[in-house]
């Protein structure tokens, strides 16, 4: 069975990618914003998850304005950096992982979350700057992606409890998938930012605070926050939060708190920064976990996928 082990949230700063590509890391004011990644990029290395999931939003770089889903599934095989102005960011094409992509579509959509199917997607700064400061500059990305991308662009977003409901449901799909994979999930964008208008600056570091504090211990508060409060405090593109929502729902309701990060500012937005995971593992099981396959009892795969199926049944059935 596939398995969410832990969830990361990270702002995600394209001028933090302007920084990587142009070589300025070590810079008196990028090496604040990195300084606060090192542990996280430690802890990855020795994580090796098999696919990340990454909840993060189009910055009408994929999609036009024309067309704009409000959650969309990357299912390709692979995603090409986006051209967003300047040339496609010099980093890896991100492989996909289109068999438990298909998967989370026909178990996310029959358990009644209407998802946009993409076989051809290109991924710009909201995904790729997340993944270096998780995985630093590899010449290809250590392991398989699944872009999720959620609309924060055009008004109306998704709500703060549906993306949290939404993150159940990719737990559910997830735990449903019969062969041991272990997933990261990833929630990007915040934390407080306004980019333009004449709040253009705006941070509001107490905020901030308060969201990753209950990020952690009550995260069903936070689903209760509207788009309004979310843009007073945090600012328009504060709404972004809401995809860290996503991935707060695919874990325990109780959250373990790995490590936490916040500096500000980095161009116009609060970094902020989180893993989160259980407690059995930060003790110290960050091993591969072969034994439970060793342990597996003979024919139980196949029971998983008929429980799977049959699930799937009492969804269309409306048992659920
Ligand atoms: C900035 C932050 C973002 O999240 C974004 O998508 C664009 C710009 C910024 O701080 O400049
Ligand atoms: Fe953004």
């Amino acid at each position: 069975m596939a398995k969410i082990i832990a969830g990361v949230a990270s702002s995600h700063v394209p001028a933090i990618g302007a920084a990587i590509d142009n070589k300025q890391t070590e810079e008196p004011y990028w090496q604040r914003v990195f300084s606060g990644f090192e542990k996280s990029k430690e802890w990855m290395e020795k994580t090796k998850p098999d696919v990340c999931i990454v909840i993060y939003n189009d910055h009408a770089s994929a999609f036009s304005v024309e067309i704009v889903p409000t959650f969309a599934l990357g299912c390709a095989e692979e995603f090409p950096p986006a051209d967003e102005g300047w040339g496609p960011r010099p980093v890896p094409v991100v492989q996909g992982h289109p068999e438990l992509a298909s998967h989370i579509a026909q178990s996310v959509i029959l358990d009644e979350f209407d998802l946009t199917i993409c076989n051809k997607m290109e991924v710009d700064h909201g995904l790729t700057v997340p993944m270096n400061l998780l995985f630093g500059s590899p010449k290809a990305w250590p392991c398989p992606v699944i872009p999720l991308a959620v609309n924060v662009v055009l008004y109306p977003p998704p709500t703060a409890h549906r993306c949290y409901m939404l993150g159940k449901a990719i737990r559910r799909a997830v735990e449903s998938y019969p062969e041991d994979l272990r997933v990261v999930i990833f929630g990007t964008g915040g934390m407080s930012h306004q980019i333009s208008g004449p709040r253009a600056g705006l941070i509001n570091s107490k905020f901030d605070k308060a969201f990753l504090d209950n990020l952690t211990k009550d995260p069903r508060k936070l689903t209760r926050i509207t788009h309004l409060e979310l843009m007073r405090e945090a600012g328009a593109e504060g709404i972004e939060m809401v995809m860290w929502l996503v991935m707060r729902g695919a874990l325990d309701d109780k959250g373990d708190e790995g490590y936490r990060f916040y500096t500000v500012p980095a161009s116009n937005t609060a970094v902020g920064h989180i893993i989160l995971e259980p407690k059995r593992r930060a003790a110290g099981k960050s091993k591969r976990v072969t034994a439970s396959k060793a342990k597996r009892p003979m024919g139980s795969k196949p029971r998983r996928a008929a429980a799977f199926k049959s699930n799937l049944q009492s969804v269309r059935k409306g048992k659920r």
